[in-house]
């Protein structure tokens, strides 16, 4: 029987917020932790889907850098799960995801055009079986399942089908437009809680979140989205439901339930930073060393594919 494969990715986009903890990394730490010997885990700096949209060059070598820290800093374990850059392994760079100046313009509608391709070989050439992703990127692997199983139906079963792994994880919402969910794409810094923020800068931005007026503390997403965020993060970090959380609450000012949040998230992001702090330290080179060895690793692993591929095909 085939081993599980276990492969997802994350934009180079800096350091990840809250949302992407609670809503991803979290969960591939879990899967990891949870796996059986046999199987293989794979998480990619997506670098090459960076270029889809124009980047500054200083800053996507930095924001790359810190995506890879914060991966390491939450808990991937390298002697564990192959981590690395996607642009890194070394059997996939299409010349349409380089944008140059002559012609940026239609190699950037090639590059959005191309994002579901690019997915697709990621997985494809890792030869995923898992396909850890959020509610919304439900639709993106259809595009992967369909190509897996075009290829298989014309040269034999080279392929697995992946499958999509849906954190169970909730949306976390942005603190200062509760109805949208937290994002980096937000202008306003304090919507959002980065892994890296800290217990001083977390304080505020809690302080600051939106909520209501109502004086008394309930979870109810539709009418209070601000104070059912607030209780939805909290439900992450403490295991238990939100409406059980309210009704702890219950009495309480808006004001002790902001500083009890602000408190936990502090509290369970500490490790996370100190650990964030000592890895992107440059002077110990580990960082560097952990993604040369993912680049070999996912190389290794991509080549095995090729191989089959091309005796499937006839080359
Ligand atoms: P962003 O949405 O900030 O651009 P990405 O698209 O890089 O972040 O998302 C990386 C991962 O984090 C995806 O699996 C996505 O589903 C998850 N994610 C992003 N934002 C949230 C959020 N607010 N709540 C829960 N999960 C999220
Ligand atoms: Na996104």
């Amino acid at each position: 029987a085939q081993e599980p494969i276990i492969f997802s990715g994350i934009q180079p986009t800096g350091v990840p917020h809250l949302g992407n903890y609670l809503g991803a990394l979290r969960e591939w730490v879990r899967l990891q932790n949870e796996a059986t010997a046999g199987t293989k885990l794979l998480f990619s700096i997506v670098d090459l889907h960076a270029l889809t949209v124009p980047q500054d060059a200083a800053s996507l070598r930095k924001w790359r850098r810190e995506a890879f820290g914060t991966l390491l800093a939450v808990g991937l374990d390298p002697s564990r799960s192959t981590i690395f850059y996607q642009s890194e392994s070394k059997l996939q760079l299409p010349e349409d995801t380089t944008l140059d100046d002559a012609d940026a313009r239609a190699q950037l509608r090639l590059g959005l055009f191309s994002y579901p391709v690019l997915q697709a070989a990621d997985i494809l050439v890792h030869r995923a079986t898992h396909v850890p992703v959020g509610e919304d990127q439900r639709q993106h692997l259809e595009f992967s399942r369909y190509t897996a199983n075009s290829f298989n139906h014309l040269y034999g079963p080279i392929f697995p089908t992946p499958e999509a792994l849906i954190s169970p994880a909730k949306r976390v919402m942005s603190l200062k437009e509760p109805t949208s969910k937290m994002s980096k794409s937000h202008a306003d810094e304090k919507s959002r809680i980065i892994l890296t923020d800290s217990p001083a800068v977390i304080h505020k931005k809690i302080k600051v979140a939106l909520t209501d007026s109502e004086p008394s503390i309930t979870y109810d997403p539709a009418h209070r989205p601000g104070v059912s965020n607030l209780l939805e993060i909290l439900s992450h970090f403490e295991g238990q439901s939100c409406e059980a959380i309210a009704s702890e609450f219950d009495g309480a000012t808006l004001r002790a339930l902001k500083e009890h949040v602000a408190r936990q998230i502090a509290h369970h992001l500490e490790e996370i930073r100190e650990r964030y702090r000592s890895i992107m330290d440059e002077k110990t080179g580990y960082l560097d060393s952990v993604a040369q060895q993912g680049a070999a690793a996912a190389q290794a692993n991509a080549s095995v594919t090729m191989r089959q591929v091309r005796d499937a095909i006839g080359l």
